[in-house]
């Protein structure tokens, strides 16, 4: 088996956003997709069991997902993707809104709010089944981030961005 030729799938990138009992969470996810259309959608989300975000869409069954563009700030992507809300206010450090009690970034090109319909546990990920309960246009005009252009073009300048932040709590 050639595991590479599973690189030729394509994916974006998202930025869910969940309640915590201090406030709000959430995470860089790419495991993201619309698997059935019509008057009602269902997006699959996997989401690493390991993560905070996995144990508060558990307990809240809902989130937004804010859909990044392709212009986005790395620092974002670093900021929610390479530490934990178990031990980091994250919504603190991206411009963002809280609509109807959960949030999401301000420079997103668009957003859906979800609730798990139903999950699947898998070895390392629970896969959510997810209703499609509102869903708007951003104001970032720019297309949608595509996941292996992340990987190619930004993941140094995510990588840089975040050292940097890390230096100035030091
Ligand atoms: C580019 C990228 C893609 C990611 N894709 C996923 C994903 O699809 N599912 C997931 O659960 N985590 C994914 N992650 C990892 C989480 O964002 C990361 O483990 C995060 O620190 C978890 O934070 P939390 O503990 O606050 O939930 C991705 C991270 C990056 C940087």
């Amino acid at each position: 088996m050639d595991i590479t030729a599973l690189y030729q799938l394509s994916y974006g990138l998202y930025v869910t956003g969940v309640k915590t009992p201090s406030g709000y969470g959430g995470c860089v996810v790419d495991a993201v997709a619309q698997v059935s259309a019509g008057e009602r959608p269902v997006i699959a989300v996997g989401s690493m069991k390991n993560n905070f975000t996995n144990e508060r869409i558990k307990a809240e069954k809902e989130f937004t997902l804010s859909v990044l563009a392709g212009n986005a700030d790395p620092f974002i992507i670093a900021n929610f993707g390479f530490q934990s809300a178990r031990n980091a206010d994250k919504w603190v450090n991206a411009p963002h809104t809280v609509r109807d009690g959960l949030p999401i970034l301000n420079d997103a090109v668009s957003y859906v709010r979800l609730r798990v319909n139903d999950l699947k546990e898998l070895a390392t990920h629970t896969l959510f089944l997810c209703d499609v309960t509102d869903a708007w246009k951003g104001r970032n005009g720019n297309r949608p981030l595509i996941y292996g252009d992340y990987q190619r073009d930004m993941k140094d300048a995510a990588m840089a961005a975040f050292k940097a932040f890390l230096a100035t709590r030091d």
